[in-house]
């Protein structure tokens, strides 16, 4: 579904990702770690086509980033949910109509506004916080809402960037549980984190690959962990 291969990306001074290939397969569980600033993020953002390699290709559902149509990055938004590591809401919608308002942007917004959106709202325990702003909302809450916003055009695949950073244990345990449910469902899921103890709970429940980023390349993490 995503596709690196021989991978490099800078920001202009020395390159930040090296050689990077790395295939997601529909349905599979990837963990991305890595220590902060080693990369994570960047690579999530070639992996969903917001930055272009500056070597070496990236394929999404079998297109190469660099020659998307319009139409295909329409199509992309739909398909690719992303929790962005930063949750940023616009703050004077409602919790609701900042989780609705993809499904408005493409155009969908009336059909799916009702029972989905309250089943969604119910699925990540928000339906009490639905009129809420989102200054209002606790770190757990603003990851929840994250969440939802990036499933409710219902992706084939969600990549969630540190989507458990500032909550406690419990609410991470309770974010990776909802990622753990969506993976069942048969989305393709990428979790980047630098929380190991979170990637060590996981094992029990699904079987997920965890690729490192260590010098700037990609490693797959073995049994160390
Ligand atoms: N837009 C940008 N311009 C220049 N440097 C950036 C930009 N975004 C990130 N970086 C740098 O790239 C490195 C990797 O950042 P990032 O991908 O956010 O790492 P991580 O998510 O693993 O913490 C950091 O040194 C960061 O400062
Ligand atoms: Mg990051």
């Amino acid at each position: 579904m995503i596709e690196l291969e021989n991978v490099a990306y800078s920001y202009g001074g020395a390159e930040l990702l090296s050689d990077i290939s790395l295939k997601l397969a529909p349905g599979s569980f990837h963990f991305l770690t890595g220590p902060s600033g080693s990369g994570k993020t960047t690579l999530m953002k070639l992996c969903y086509g917001a930055l272009l390699p500056t070597a070496g290709y990236v394929r999404i559902f079998d297109t190469d980033v660099r020659s998307l149509s319009r139409d295909d990055v329409a199509m992309l938004r739909r398909r690719v949910g992303v929790v962005h590591q930063d949750c940023q809401f616009l703050n004077h919608l409602s919790v609701n109509e900042n989780i609705a308002l993809p499904l408005n942007v493409s155009g969908r917004g009336a059909e799916a506004q009702g029972e989905d959106l309250g089943d969604l709202l119910n699925w990540v325990g928000l339906n009490e916080r639905a009129k809420a702003l989102p200054p209002e909302l606790s770190g757990g809450e603003r990851q929840r809402a994250a969440l939802a916003r990036a499933v409710i055009m219902s992706p084939d695949i969600v990549l969630a960037d540190e989507p458990t950073g500032n909550v406690d244990w419990e609410m991470s345990q309770r974010l990776l549980h909802l990622l753990i449910e969506l993976n069942r469902m048969g989305k393709t899921v990428l979790i980047a984190t630098h929380d190991l103890s979170l990637i060590r709970a996981t094992k029990s429940q699904v079987q997920a690959r965890v690729l490192r980023i260590a010098n700037r390349r990609i490693q797959l993490a073995g049994a160390d962990l």
